[in-house]
């Protein structure tokens, strides 16, 4: 391939957590996937760290990348000394240290007579230090002209409305909207990056069945066996609405609920339809939420932040929240958007259900068996892990048949006794991705080819905090009822049954359902 231009990749925060367990495998698998169509990188890790110990750790890192199944091990190391050649590591504190970084990108540039194609600076480092750096970029790291500055952005993008807004104000200052790609790593995630797609190709069937008239009820779930041991200060200040119902519920919900764009790859398209459903929404109170505790919680509280014995913290670690769409497609439909951390399992997914009248009328098997019940119809997009373990796409046989999902997905043929949602697997058109891929890779991807739909916008952002904001202020001084961490959590969202500790929490949820606002 002819020459593409050179990119600098600045990854802020190249020896934390986020960096070691996603981001450099991510930018690995760029490097496998473009450098052969003629793009030349380096990547440039940064920390504070000083130099001998941040290069260590950010080896120990490099050191664990793995290669596509495809790929022999000796290529693959072949492919890792390639890549570890190309990286070299920053400690980056000072004014002075970004521009040392810039002028070496510019020397090398010289030197090797190469043309700048564009430069990324990855932020994943904690958002108090976004605007320090943020002014250090802008003052001293712009590319020349003709070349392209990035910059990536991980939550947490605020605390509630105002200091969302102060954050994108300051941001504003430095960058363009179109440079900044803020990250939502659910929209990496294969099974939530299909709802568009899927709803785009089966237009036909669903524009009868996707509105209040047919489906009963929508859930969104993200449950964690982990609980919050080793990062309590972050949570207590967080909580679970704002680690991820916010964010990566509330994106998901979108996904199902806006309207369909033309275009599902222009991005103001897409911002439009969502916007029109943010506005849409019902205003949130306290009545719409069941919050939740889990028991271990309050002595971790204590021993991290080293609180007295008596401190009591209020910070739900589980929530379920009913939210109301006030529009024409969606007026009384309840979506029932829920996580914990410390459950019974780890599991993720959004499942559509049915009204009995809607699959009973297009049923030929019911027709024909002439039960009186009719088999549940889903439709179930599954992030991942739980029973089934990997992404998929899951529709009720007698539903309607689908087109299968674009690209490399294939249908399930395994497991056809497997119970998923009261079905066994063989009565759903079923299918999962022919490759795994982490939503890290995916979304690096999306930033190097500027495809900015799963990136949320200022608007977007500032959209989502209007509704969560005052439900979050009026819950202060909820007290969050206790639940037992781990097993004995099983029935949460199972509404048939009964009888251990955290049943209130499945009635509540119930109740919400049935009496919205109650
Ligand atoms: C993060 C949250 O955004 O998502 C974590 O801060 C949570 O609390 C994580 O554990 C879950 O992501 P995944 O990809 O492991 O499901």
């Amino acid at each position: 391939h002819a020459p593409q231009g050179h990119v600098s990749i600045i990854l802020l925060g190249a020896t934390g957590d986020l960096a070691k367990k996603y981001l450099w495998q991510g930018l690995f698998q760029l490097y496998l996937d473009e450098a052969s169509n003629g793009h030349s990188f380096r990547f440039h890790g940064a920390a504070l760290n000083p130099p001998e110990q941040g290069w260590q750790l950010m080896t120990q890192a490099l050191d664990k990348l793995s290669c596509p199944l495809d790929v022999l091990p000796e290529s693959c190391a072949e492919l890792k000394g390639q890549f570890l050649k190309l990286s070299q590591y920053w400690q980056l504190q000072t004014a002075e240290d970004y521009s040392t970084l810039s002028q070496d990108i510019e020397t090398r540039l010289q030197q090797e007579g190469l043309r700048e194609a564009g430069r990324i600076f990855y932020f994943s480092v904690p958002a108090f230090a976004y605007a320090g750096i943020a002014q250090h970029i802008n003052s001293s790291c712009r590319p020349g002209p003709g070349a392209w500055l990035r910059v990536v952005l991980e939550k947490p993008f605020g605390h509630d409305r105002r200091s969302a807004q102060e954050l994108s104000k300051e941001l504003g200052t430095f960058f363009r909207e179109e440079e900044m790609y803020r990250v939502d790593h659910y929209l990496g995630k294969q099974a939530v990056a299909q709802i568009l797609p899927f709803r785009d190709q089966n237009r036909n069937a669903l524009d009868r069945l996707w509105n209040r008239h047919h489906v009963d009820r929508v859930e969104i779930v993200m449950k964690e066996t982990v609980d919050a041991e080793g990062r309590i200060s972050f949570y207590e200040e967080y909580g679970v609405i704002r680690d991820v119902i916010q964010n990566h519920l509330t994106e998901i919900l979108m996904y199902v609920a806006m309207e369909l764009p033309r275009n599902l790859s222009n991005p103001e398209e897409l911002l439009r339809c969502k916007l029109q459903t943010f506005r849409a929404l019902r205003s949130l109170e306290k009545g719409n939420a069941v919050l939740g505790q889990y028991q271990a919680y309050q002595g971790q509280v204590q021993k991290e932040l080293q609180k007295p014995s008596g401190y009591m913290s209020l910070t739900p670690t589980f929530a379920g929240v009913l939210l109301q769409i006030d529009n024409l497609r969606w007026e009384g439909v309840p979506f029932i958007l829920m996580s914990g951390k410390a459950l019974d399992e780890r599991v993720g997914y959004v499942r559509i259900i049915f009204k009995n009248r809607a699959y009973c009328a297009q049923s030929e098997s019911h027709r024909d068996s002439g039960k009186s019940q009719c088999q549940p119809r889903q439709i179930i997009f599954y992030i991942g892990h739980g029973t089934l373990g990997s992404p998929a796409v899951l529709v009720s046989r007698n539903l309607f048949k689908p087109s299968p999902p674009l690209g490399s997905w294939q249908e399930i043929q395994e497991m056809p006794e497997l119970h998923l949602f009261g079905q066994r697997l063989a009565d759903y058109y079923a299918y999962r991705p022919r490759q795994e891929r982490d939503a890290y890779s995916v979304l690096i991807s999306h930033i190097f080819h500027q495809q900015k739909n799963s990136f949320i916008t200022t608007e977007n952002l500032l959209a989502s905090w209007d509704v969560w904001t005052p439900l979050l202020d009026s819950i202060t001084q909820e007290v969050p009822r206790l639940y037992p961490g781990g097993n004995g959590n099983e029935h949460l969202l199972d509404f048939e049954q009964e009888g251990n500790q955290v049943v209130f929490v499945q009635r509540e949820v119930e109740q919400l359902v049935s009496n919205p606002g109650s």
